[in-house]
């Protein structure tokens, strides 16, 4: 009889199942079995036949200078990569369906075949999700007619492992990893068992081949596909692309990166012919700010190397019946515990109120510097008391309603001064500290109580 190919484990206590079953009978774990293939005695795992294999040597002895990065020629996604593509290594593209990673990919892959300063490099586009025709039509819009850039529409991972093989490509793109499947494996392609058998096995290739190898995956914010979510300890890199739907401004953070920092963003736009390099940020962020009207605030964010200049918005209004909270671009519980401040430590009344905050033009701040931004702008619409439009604001805010310092004062207020703000309240400790002059009034403050008298104008006539 033949050898099943493949197995059902337990992910949970590892026990195996020639088929599926919705609960595991050894720890009762429901909807634990995934399909995985049967290792054959001497072909070591995937991940395990990647990287082992060699003696033990000494820290000491082993080349440290860097691995020359294929270079993409798309300033954002390079730096977001850590300075390009590591060869050998295998990088996972996420993001909501229709987001724009395919356009995205494409965009990188012309620039690696026919870079603007070099031969012309080979580089293998695999599609899933479209025909060789779909995606030719696609690649003309965009300006991505370079020869050495191969389209190769197939799903089978045998085939896919065949020609990137056989082509042995400096690149190789995989759109997208929830389509390819093994026959080894009876699961549908999209299942946990398909994705990781899969990742598994171009894993090995990239690192055996020295290919740099971008799988697509759409994966949501909060990891709504569980497949590629799984990948996320399996690659190299993980970045996301980002953006509201209905919004031009797309961001790409890289969430995980073994060959650079997880800090940097990049910022396009998504225009007909594809997507554009935001080179200046802030500008747009801040371009259809409404000036001088209360709940907007202006805040000097650092993401990565890069300081933001981003509006944060509140509407603060009488709630009808239960008061209602949203927030986006900023963590909600964040937001929460900031109104609590405000209500306890400024005396401005939250509770019974309805409060709205939104980070204009469709971007997500993480860092706590965001805090004064968000209780200045709720005060503000709360208040009805506006910001002066050429002050900008940054400082983490504690419980007890102090602002606290932040890192890199001098990157944010070199890029207020350069946007032509004219005034920054800044944690006082950040103030007494700076290193530098900057073309700018300088408000230190050390509480809630002391910004928001240094932010908000007088209220606005009705
Ligand atoms: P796509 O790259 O297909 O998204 P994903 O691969 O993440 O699913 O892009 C999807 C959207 O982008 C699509 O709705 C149309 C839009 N788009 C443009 O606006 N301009 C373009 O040049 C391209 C190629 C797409
Ligand atoms: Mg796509």
């Amino acid at each position: 009889m033949a050898k099943p190919r493949s197995q059902f484990s337990c992910q949970s206590c590892g026990y195996a199942s020639p088929k599926w079953l919705g609960r595991c009978p050894e720890c009762g774990g429901w909807n634990t079995l995934v399909e995985e293939a049967v290792s054959i005695p001497g072909r070591s795992t995937a991940l395990a036949g990647a990287l082992t294999g060699e003696a033990p040597v000494s820290l000491a002895d082993v080349p440290t200078d860097d691995a020359p990065r294929v270079k993409t020629g798309i300033g954002e996604l390079d730096r977001v990569l850590g300075g390009g593509l590591v060869p050998g290594s295998l990088v996972l593209l996420g993001g909501d369906p229709g987001i724009g990673k395919s356009t995205l990919l494409l965009q990188a892959l012309q620039g690696i075949a026919a870079p603007q300063h070099g031969k012309p490099r080979t580089v293998l586009y695999v599609s899933g999700e479209e025909s060789v025709r779909q995606t030719a039509l696609r690649a003309q819009r965009l300006g991505a007619r370079a020869p050495s850039l191969l389209v190769l529409a197939e799903t089978r991972l045998e085939r896919i492992l065949d020609e990137a093989t056989r082509l042995a490509p400096v690149v190789l793109a995989v759109d997208s990893i929830q389509t390819v499947h093994s026959p080894g494996l009876e699961s549908v392609p999209g299942s946990l068992g398909q994705v990781r058998e899969a990742a598994g096995r171009l894993l090995s290739f990239a690192k055996e081949r020295g290919v740099a190898t971008v799988l697509v995956g759409h994966v949501t914010k909060e990891g709504g596909l569980a497949g590629p979510k799984t990948l996320e300890h399996v690659v190299d890199a993980v970045v996301h692309f980002e953006g509201e739907p209905g919004h031009p401004c797309r961001i790409l953070r890289a969430a995980k990166n073994r060959f650079g920092s997880t800090n940097e963003v990049g910022v396009f736009e998504m225009h007909a012919e594809g997507l554009r390099e935001v080179q200046n940020p802030s500008a747009l962020f801040l371009a259809e700010r409404p000036v001088g009207v209360p709940g907007s605030a202006v805040i000097a964010s650092v993401e990565g190397s890069r300081p933001l200049l981003v509006e944060v918005q509140a509407l603060v209004a009488a709630a009808a019946g239960m008061p209602r909270r949203a927030a986006l671009g900023v963590d909600p519980n964040r937001v929460s515990l900031l109104l609590a401040v405000i209500e306890r430590r400024a005396g401005i009344g939250m509770l019974g109120q309805d409060v709205f905050v939104n980070v204009a033009g469709g971007i997500r701040l993480s860092e706590p510097a965001a805090d004064l931004g968000i209780v200045a702008a709720a005060a503000s619409s709360a208040t009805r008391r506006p910001i002066e439009g050429r002050t900008i604001c940054f400082g983490e805010v504690g419980l007890a309603g102090e602002v606290r310092a932040v890192a890199q004062p001098e990157l944010r207020l070199a890029e207020a001064a350069k946007l032509g703000f004219r005034r920054c309240v800044l944690p006082e400790l950040n103030r007494a500290r700076l290193i530098g002059t900057f073309d700018l009034e300088l408000v230190g403050v050390r509480d809630v109580e002391a910004a928001l008298a240094a932010l908000l104008v007088a209220p606005v006539r009705r």
